[in-house]
């Protein structure tokens, strides 16, 4: 379902560090819900929480989007996306684009450079979204999470004079 576009400033972005039981398995449903298979399960979500970081996009006290970072230990100024997702309902409405970039602002503010991911090449929506935040293409990588899996790998260097107005 789309809807008109949100006003970016009632997306609030909070960052879980202790998720209780009940928000685990939430957000393991919220993972399977955008990814499948392939989603997070609790005790990855929490591992995650806690050595890395889970952020949640809320909309008027609903969960609407999860992301989970990780700082690359080869590469320390750069913060890997291992998921990114809005919910269905509220997806087409710059859900999106609006956390997408307060993320970037907090890790911008942590001392961040940037951030690197993977997507597939068929998912036009994702790549339309980093591409058009400021991502770029840096390699495409043949069956990067085994056969037929193949991902291209999108990296966004921080302008470095603050992300505001982006929105
Ligand atoms: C990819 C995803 C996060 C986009 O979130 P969203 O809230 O729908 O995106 P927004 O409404 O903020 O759109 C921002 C931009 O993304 C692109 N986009 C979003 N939906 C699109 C679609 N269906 N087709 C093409 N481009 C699309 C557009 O460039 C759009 O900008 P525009 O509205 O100015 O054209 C969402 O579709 C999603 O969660 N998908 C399932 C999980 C997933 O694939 N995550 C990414 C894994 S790498």
């Amino acid at each position: 379902m789309s809807g008109s576009p949100i006003f970016p400033g009632d997306l609030v972005v909070t960052r879980v560090c202790r998720p209780d039981h009940d928000l685990l398995v939430t957000l393991e449903a919220y993972d399977f819900e955008a990814f499948g298979l392939t989603g997070l399960r609790t005790y990855d979500l929490a591992v995650m929480a806690q050595a890395g970081a889970v952020y949640l996009a809320y909309l008027y006290d609903d969960i609407v989007g999860g992301c989970q970072i990780l700082r690359m230990l080869d590469e320390p100024g750069f913060f890997y996306v291992v998921g990114f997702y809005v919910r269905p309902r509220w997806q087409g409405r710059k859900v999106g684009r609006t956390f997408l970039l307060a993320v970037a602002r907090e890790l911008e503010e942590l001392g961040g450079e940037g951030m690197v991911l993977t997507v597939a090449p068929t998912n036009t929506a994702a790549l339309a979204l980093y591409r058009g935040v400021g991502f770029v293409d840096e390699s495409f990588i043949p069956h990067f999470y085994g056969e037929g899996e193949d991902r291209h790998i999108l990296r966004w260097r921080f302008p470095g004079r603050g992300l505001h107005g982006g929105v």
